[in-house]
């Protein structure tokens, strides 16, 4: 289990210079933050020159402390008018409040603009990778907010540059370890670069040992010297190519799913051809007229919890920034089903050190104060969830992909056959309609209709209800937040309420239910006592949708496997033969909207070879051979 972070306390030297009294040391010179990451971190790592030819660089730094090498590598990229893109990864154990971060970025007034953006984006304190996008996704700073040496770990990136930015090693060895190194090491190229101001022997020793040249070269104001390095030969590790020659991809499917891989394809500068069966995107699940978002929480914060909260803010993240979006953060109360449950809240809360402008627990009297009327128990209050229009994240992700993504509508794709150079998808009188190196199923549980094996895909068929807008606009006190339990209820929208949602595994009939809008009424009387007395089922309209899910529950995400594979015994996920250019952006269940945005760029990541948004473990969570994977192990499959 992760263990809570503890944010950095804001003190400083005589002099002003920002000092942590955790390790007794200063964050930077006191001859200048920013000149000392030009002199020691940029110049040392021979930048900006060595980015300006890159379609994309990627940094990795430990310690990101107050972002200032952050942010002067960033001014720095903005100014050498590079155009490629670049990846800044950092650790950071005690990350600082945003309140504070603000006031010891507010000296550095030549950062203006960067410091507003970079605080604007500031996460929310929880343990694991957040992934912010700046210049219009042209800069990415992947944020591994805790232990470096639990982290790094999890990190698959292929490294052009490092800075080694923890206090010194004196004060802090184990941000110099060689465990720690070794780990860094192994995730660099072979022409990687490394900068640091420190000179101590035994990190240059270390160094060497693993493989890098390391010089001493002029340091920055009061210091003698600095270390640079470069991963000499034979290199610390093989050289992985990372980016693919050829940057076409079919897509099939235009719901959250296929738009959001579309977008994050596109901005990579890829070009799409997005196949929809129907005359126009989001006519499937993704069609309600709103859905909720919020994370899922566990006590013991286990996978499946990870990944929902890195999805739950990084679609926050993006939702704020997409144009043309119909949605609210209006924060989402969920409601404890019992007392037992109720304590389990307070005690996930408490256990994990959460945020309160992530996750709150409200008792039952502030909970009720809060919505302004009578609950049956406390909740979690997520104060930045909401809700969205699922249709609407689909037209604005086709709108911001642009021209890259040819979207060919009322086409169904009616089976894909593998050439030597990718794949042909064919419609039902089996005329060509496009070929490409990739294929990405975005088209949920009918995936396997175009697939020789079987994924794991059940459809959960689900019926939301609208309250007229004669009852919504009666509601008093007026609902000004999402209120969820086992049920659901959004504020108005357009005059009309959405409560949701029923859940039957396996049905696939998509007429409405009069039965299945008075269970939705039942749902609502649990969480709001009364708020359903008089209104009558039969009167209500609605909308049926079909959830495809897993049988662990959490997505397909990946390249999939090649099941007719001879396999030896003891396989893993990463050697298990895959059927090349064929991923899956699947299974997205109940939570489609929480888990679109990052289950796109982690595959987008994955085809273009970037640094992958996610720890190791929540993308290996959500690989589609995992289930292939099992039944090999169970002997299931053939051996
Ligand atoms: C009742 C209900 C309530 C929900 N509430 C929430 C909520 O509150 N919060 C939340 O986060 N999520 C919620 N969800 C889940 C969310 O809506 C889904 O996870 C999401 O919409 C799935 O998106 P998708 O793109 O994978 O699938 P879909 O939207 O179904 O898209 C698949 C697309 O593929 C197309 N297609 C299929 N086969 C082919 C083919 N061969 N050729 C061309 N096109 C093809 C289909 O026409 C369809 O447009 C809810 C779902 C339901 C049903
Ligand atoms: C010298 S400061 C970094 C300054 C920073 N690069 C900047 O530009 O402002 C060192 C940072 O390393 C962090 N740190 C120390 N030990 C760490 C660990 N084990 N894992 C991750 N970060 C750590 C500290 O909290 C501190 O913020």
């Amino acid at each position: 289990m992760s263990s809570p972070l503890v944010p950095a306390e804001p003190a400083a030297t005589g002099d002003g210079t920002p000092y942590s009294a955790l390790y007794d040391d200063v964050y930077h010179t006191a001859h200048g933050a920013l000149a000392q990451a030009r002199h020691v971190f940029l110049a040392g790592n021979a930048l900006p020159a060595r980015w300006m030819e890159a379609e994309r660089f990627v940094i990795l730094e430990t310690g990101f402390g107050l972002g200032l090498n952050f942010l002067a590598t960033w001014q720095a990229w903005r100014e050498s008018g590079t155009r490629g893109r670049l990846y800044f990864v950092s650790v950071e154990k005690h990350p600082f409040r945003r309140a504070d971060l603000a006031a010891l970025l507010a000296p550095h007034a030549e950062l203006g603009a960067l410091a507003a953006e970079l605080l604007r984006q500031w996460p929310p304190l929880t343990t694991g990778f957040h992934h912010l996008h700046f210049d219009a996704g042209r800069v990415t700073l992947t944020l591994l907010l805790g232990d470096a040496r639990t982290l790094l770990p999890q990190l698959t990136a292929h490294v052009d540059a490092v800075y080694l930015d923890g206090f010194a090693p004196a004060k802090n060895p184990a941000l110099w370890s060689p465990a720690l190194l070794a780990t860094l090491s192994r995730l660099c190229r072979s022409q990687a670069t490394l900068a640091t101001w420190s000179v101590a022997g035994e990190l240059r020793r270390t160094l060497q040992q693993q493989g890098w040249q390391v010089e001493r070269r002029p340091g920055f104001a009061g210091k003698r010297e600095m270390l640079r390095g470069v991963a000499g030969s034979p290199a610390p590790t093989p050289d992985p190519s990372g980016a693919p020659a050829e940057r076409r991809a079919i897509v099939i499917g235009a719901g959250l799913a296929g738009t959001a891989i579309s977008e994050r394809l596109a901005a990579r500068g890829w070009r799409i051809e997005l196949f929809e069966r129907h005359a126009a995107p989001a006519q499937e699940a993704s069609g309600n007229p709103s859905g909720i978002l919020l994370p899922h929480l566990a006590k013991d914060d286990a996978l499946a919890a990870r990944l929902s909260r890195a999805c739950y803010l990084y679609a926050l993240r993006r939702f704020a920034d997409l144009a043309g979006l119909r949605w609210s953060p209006c924060g989402v109360l969920q409601v404890a089903r019992d007392a037992a449950h109720e304590s389990l809240q307070r005690a996930t809360v408490e256990q994990l050190g959460l945020p309160a402008d992530f996750a709150a627990f409200l008792d039952h009297a502030a909970a009720a104060a809060l919505i302004g009327r009578p609950l049956a128990h406390g909740g979690w209050w997520f104060p930045g969830g909401g809700w969205v229009s699922p249709a609407s994240i689909c037209g604005a992700l086709l709108a911001a992909a642009g021209e890259a993504v040819d979207a060919r509508f009322a086409t169904e794709v009616a089976a894909l056959r593998q050439t030597a150079d990718g794949w042909q998808a064919f419609d039902a009188a089996g005329r060509l309609l496009a070929d490409a190196p990739h294929v990405v199923l975005a088209n949920a549980h009918d995936a396997n209709r175009l697939l020789q094996q079987a994924l794991p895909l059940t459809p959960i068929r689900g019926q939301v209800s609208y309250l007229p807008p004669a009852i919504a606009d009666a509601m008093t006190p007026p609902l000004h937040h999402v209120v969820c339990r086992s049920g659901y209820i959004t504020p108005p929208q357009a005059g009309k309420v959405c409560i949701g949602a029923s859940f039957d595994s396996g049905d696939t009939d998509l007429r409405i239910r009069a039965a299945d809008h008075a269970g939705n009424l039942q749902r609502l009387d649990e969480l709001l006592p009364g708020a359903a007395a008089g209104i009558d089922a039969a009167l209500l309209d609605g909308r049926v949708g079909l959830r495809a899910a897993t049988p662990d529950r959490l997505p397909l995400i990946g390249t999939l496997p090649d099941t007719s594979a001879i396999i030896g015994n003891g396989t893993t996920l990463e050697k298990l033969p895959r059927l090349e250019g064929l991923h899956a952006l699947l299974g997205l269940s109940a939570r489609g909207m929480v888990w679109a945005p990052l289950a796109a760029e982690l595959l987008a990541s994955q085809l273009a070879g970037d640094p992958l948004p996610v720890e190791r473990a929540l993308a290996r969570a959500v690989d589609p051979a995992r289930f292939h994977l099992r039944d090999l192990h169970r002997g299931k499959a053939g051996l």
